[in-house]
């Protein structure tokens, strides 16, 4: 199974890929199933603004698309900026939605700031779920 450090160093390569010609806020996420599998993505921007796609949705898309059918257990997020990047609102749900489960590991790490891991429970207390 690929280690944290080789995530994230998928991560950032996925971060090259970033299309954030708006807000110059460059991220790149890997998304590791418990299939052993793992899916990149990168944050696409919109002359529409709102339309933006954060790297961690398009990563997940990506395994959907894939037809993985594995649970969510680790998540790395590669931010070419000073700080790490957090996740939003919206992708802490979708984590939510495929994780195995709230220990599902969350990965940061910046061209600035250390690796940091948090787990889904941190940053997704009481959340929505069916
Ligand atoms: N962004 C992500 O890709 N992931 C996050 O968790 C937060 C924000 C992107 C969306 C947009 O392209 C840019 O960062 C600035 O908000």
């Amino acid at each position: 199974m690929i280690d944290n450090t080789e995530l994230l160093n998928q991560a950032r390569k996925a971060c090259d890929n970033a299309y954030a010609h708006y807000s110059k806020f460059y991220v790149g996420a890997c998304a590791l199933y418990d299939s052993g599998n793992y899916y990149l993505g990168a944050n696409v921007e919109n002359a529409s603004y709102g339309l933006s796609l954060c790297a961690e949705r398009n990563a997940m898309s990506s395994a959907v698309a894939a037809g993985e059918k594995g649970k969510l257990i680790k998540i790395a997020i590669f931010s070419k900026n000073r700080t790490n990047c957090m996740p939003c609102g919206a992708c802490r749900q979708w984590m939510a939605e495929f994780a195995k489960d709230n220990q599902m590991q969350i990965i940061l790490e910046s061209e600035d700031e250390k690796c940091a891991i948090f787990t889904l429970e941190e940053l997704l207390p009481y959340g929505f779920m069916l």
